[in-house]
């Protein structure tokens, strides 16, 4: 499960980004993040990612604090989780598998890296992860080729090649149209309850939020404006997220 306390980042120009912020996630679980534009959510998840480096606070997966890690430790510890976003960034010219596979690279640092390759076995099991996001028809196509959905699948795969406990996802359906983002939501929902991955994703579509979250969470200024289960989200606190500062 990943656990995060305190966590304060301020960047470099004084803005103050996240402010003891307090959210965690279950393995099985799927928490929305619901925030208005420059509240702090992309800050959020980097800083869970050790994208950046919070400037107090504690995050925990499984119960190792990564902000006490450097080093090798803190690369594996990293691949606990994995992280999507709006863009798949994928790797155009090459194939849908081998952009999967290279989700398990981090797994198989120096050795087989430096031989350029991965073990036979990966390919297999990245025919199972595509096949998980129901996309096993298309491993030989180029991945340039693919729609906004079907991408985001594929990144996806290449997130479960990496084996994570925790995955964080910001904005993972910006670009989609709505079935496709819709599509996304219910495979975010499966695999949280079907490989027991702790799922943090920020959403600006609230609709669906409460059809998809088991809690949500909302971010203000960077600072935790409430956290309570789905059913418990009143239209008027997601309502006040939105609201300008000065109103
Ligand atoms: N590299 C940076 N340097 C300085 N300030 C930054 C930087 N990145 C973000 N900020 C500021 O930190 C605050 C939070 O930004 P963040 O990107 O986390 O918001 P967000 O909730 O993800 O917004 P959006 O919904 O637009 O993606 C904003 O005030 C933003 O201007
Ligand atoms: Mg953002």
């Amino acid at each position: 499960m990943l656990e995060v306390r305190g966590l304060s980042h301020r960047y470099p120009n004084g803005t103050e980004a996240l402010a003891e912020f307090d959210v965690s996630v279950r393995a099985g679980e799927l928490v929305i993040v619901l925030g208005g534009n420059g509240s702090g959510k992309t800050t959020l998840l980097r800083c869970i990612a050790r994208a950046l480096d919070p400037a107090a606070g504690a995050v925990r997966v499984n119960g190792t604090d990564l902000t006490r890690l450097s080093g090798e430790k803190l690369r594996r510890a990293r691949l606990d989780l994995a992280v999507i976003s709006q863009h798949a960034a994928l790797v155009r010219r090459r194939s849908v598998l081998a952009n999967v596979a290279t989700g398990a690279l981090g797994r198989h640092a120096t050795l087989w890296t430096a031989l350029g390759g991965l073990p036979a076995g990966e390919l297999e099991a990245a025919h199972r992860h595509l096949a998980e996001v129901g996309l096993d028809h298309l491993a030989r196509q180029r991945a340039g080729t693919l729609s906004g959905g079907q991408a985001q699948r594929v990144a996806i795969a290449r997130a479960l090649a990496q084996h994570p406990r925790v995955l964080l996802a910001d904005e993972p359906v910006a670009s989609l149209d709505p079935e496709a983002a819709e599509d996304i939501m219910r495979l975010l929902r499966r695999l949280a309850a079907e490989e027991h991955l702790a799922v943090l994703c920020v959403l600006h579509q609230v609709e669906l939020a409460y059809r998809y979250a088991d809690r949500v969470v909302g971010i203000r200024a960077g600072r935790v404006a409430f956290d309570l289960p789905c059913a418990e989200v009143s239209r008027e606190a997601v309502h006040r997220l939105y609201l300008s500062e000065a109103a």
